[in-house]
């Protein structure tokens, strides 16, 4: 396709030929960008995708040439998605540097093309469209896939047979969820397997994207201090906690074939465990960090019924505001069971973390918005200072906390003497804050994974043996909680979640930190 379009150009003699649609001199020995939005017209498009292109754009990370398309079947203009993508896009950086300007030579980047899915011929359409774009030079394509899942595959199939590029590489992102279960994300991986090699496809998880995620393999890796204490022998417990203020509001209908372990647990929480527990990689490579990651997943023990509590949100009324019930969404099956929260129980099964607990809890409609890693160390044996303490030893264990978000933190928990003329210990914090030690704001987890597409940087990325190894987790106690049609513990909108899963950490020891 290359040759032909080349030699369009060369048999054109018009002064226009000589320049692309964005008005580049055209220099065939170079190379150029197009990355297409396929679902454009939705939700995490107009939220996270746009915004995080234009960030980089900002930032100077783009190449000097590219396109952005945004493709759907929703009937619109360029002028159209330029003006839905523009009230989207905001200068996190410093609004005083010509943040208008560079919004809008952006946008001029930006353009549309409308067609379904499954049609090779539409798809055939937009290569055209891209080649104009593209101008003769070396064609590097990027499909994001923002569409459902059931969808995945038709827009693939007729992405890589008529719109991949002809003389550069085509890379897909795909978004979750893959699959539900291991039997659907094997016949997923299968199916994106005919039309794509594995270093073509890179199944996206955003957490992996943040910062404080990304800093854990620093934190362990480079300071001299944590790696000896990160094992068994120091460590008591390790806990991954996400949760959410809000219902599914909105995305109810996507939520209940799901659930929480599947939305959550089974790739955000079970990718950030994979990193901290894993072992030295032989080097900074994707494939090396990825190798580690499986072989944590590998290591572990499949879920049980008895360690796992569900829950799931009711209504609830405070300061005469009523929040609803899950159930209460007009898209969620009246009497569903689907958890909207849950707590874990989980084990690694090698030298480093023999019986050690990972505990996980993730939900939704509960009292904070939060993501943490919290790590609780064993008591100092014989502690001269217990006394301190009186019964509740627990209190005098150290603590490091890593707050994923909001309000990036990385901190410690010591015993420290209150100053005074007499001996009274206190818990206080060796704290770096983010926002008070960095001036710089953080980049969303959309910017860095964008990046690190366009550069075919894989690191942060599924790969599909660890997709596999973390689904064999997950899918017996899946089928057990279906199957079994296990009730969910009640727990009001709001709330700190169900009673029962401080029962399930009481059961390890464990108290939530
Ligand atoms: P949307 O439901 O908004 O769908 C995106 C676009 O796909 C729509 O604008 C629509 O475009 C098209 N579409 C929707 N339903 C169908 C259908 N049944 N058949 C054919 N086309 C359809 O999805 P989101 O933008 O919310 O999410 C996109 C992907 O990202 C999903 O896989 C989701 O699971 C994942 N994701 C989303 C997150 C979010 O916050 N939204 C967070 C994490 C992951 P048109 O009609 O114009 O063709
Ligand atoms: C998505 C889940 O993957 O992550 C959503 O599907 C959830 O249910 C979201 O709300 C949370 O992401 P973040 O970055 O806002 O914590």
């Amino acid at each position: 396709p290359f040759k032909k379009l080349k030699d369009g150009l060369l048999s054109g003699t018009s002064s226009e030929e000589s320049k692309d649609a964005a008005g580049f001199d055209i220099n065939e020995n170079e190379s150029t960008v197009s990355i297409t939005v396929v679902g454009a017209s939705g939700d995490l498009a107009k939220k996270k995708i746009f915004p995080a292109l234009f960030a980089l754009y900002y930032e100077g990370c783009l190449p000097e040439h590219f396109t952005i398309c945004g493709y759907a079947r929703s009937k619109m203009t360029d002028a159209e998605l330029r003006n839905m993508v523009s009230r989207t896009l905001t200068c996190r950086i410093d609004k005083r540097e010509n943040c208008d300007e560079k919004m809008e030579q952006f946008l001029k980047r930006c353009f549309y093309h409308s067609g379904q899915y499954d049609s090779e011929e539409n798809f055939a359409d937009l290569d055209k469209k891209l080649k104009q774009h593209e101008g003769g030079r070396v064609s590097n394509r990027l499909f994001y896939l923002s569409i459902p899942p059931n969808i995945f595959i038709d827009a693939v199939k007729c992405a890589s047979l008529s719109a991949s590029s002809g003389n550069g590489w085509t890379r897909v992102i795909v978004e979750k969820p893959f699959g539900r279960d291991s039997e659907s994300s094997a016949a997923l991986t299968k199916s994106l397997k005919q039309y794509l090699a594995e270093e073509q496809i890179f199944r996206i998880d955003h957490y992996l994207g943040k910062e404080l995620v990304e800093n854990l393999s620093v934190l362990r890796f480079s300071n001299l201090i944590f790696e000896p204490l990160w094992s068994r022998q120091y460590i008591r417990n390790v806990q991954f906690i996400f949760s959410e203020d809000f219902g599914t509001e909105g995305r109810g209908g996507y939520f209940d074939n799901y659930g929480i372990i599947r939305d959550i647990m089974q790739n955000h929480l079970l990718q950030i465990l994979a990193l901290f527990a894993m072992e030295t990689p032989v080097s900074l490579d994707a494939e090396d960090i990825r190798n580690e990651k499986v072989k944590v997943l590998r290591s572990m023990r499949p879920l049980q019924l008895e360690d796992v509590v569900v829950g799931q949100y009711k209504s609830h009324t405070k300061g005469g505001v009523t929040y609803p019930a899950y159930t209460d969404d007009n898209t969620v099956p009246k009497g569903s069971l689907t958890p909207t929260f849950a707590a874990a129980a989980l084990f690694i099964d090698n030298a480093r973390w023999d019986g050690v607990p990972f505990l996980m809890k993730a939900g939704k409609a509960l009292h904070t918005k939060s993501a943490e890693i919290r790590v609780q160390f064993r008591h100092v044996p014989g502690n001269l200072y217990n006394r301190n303490f009186g019964t509740d030893l627990d209190r005098a264990t150290n603590e490091l906390v890593i707050r994923v978000q909001p309000d990036e933190a990385i901190y410690l928990k010591i015993n420290n003497k209150v100053p005074g003329l007499g001996m009274r210990l206190d818990r206080s914090n060796l704290n770096l804050h983010y926002a008070a030690r960095y001036s710089k704001e953080i980049p969303d987890a959309y910017e860095r994974l964008l990046l690190d597409a366009v550069e075919g940087e894989r690191r942060l990325f599924i790969r599909s043996d660890e997709l596999d190894a973390a689904w064999s987790l997950f899918t017996p106690l899946l089928k057990e909680l279906e199957e079994k049609k296990i009730i969910p513990e009640y727990y009001p909108y709001g709330s700190r979640g169900p009673v029962g899963a401080h029962y399930l950490a009481a059961r390890y020891n464990v108290r939530w930190g």
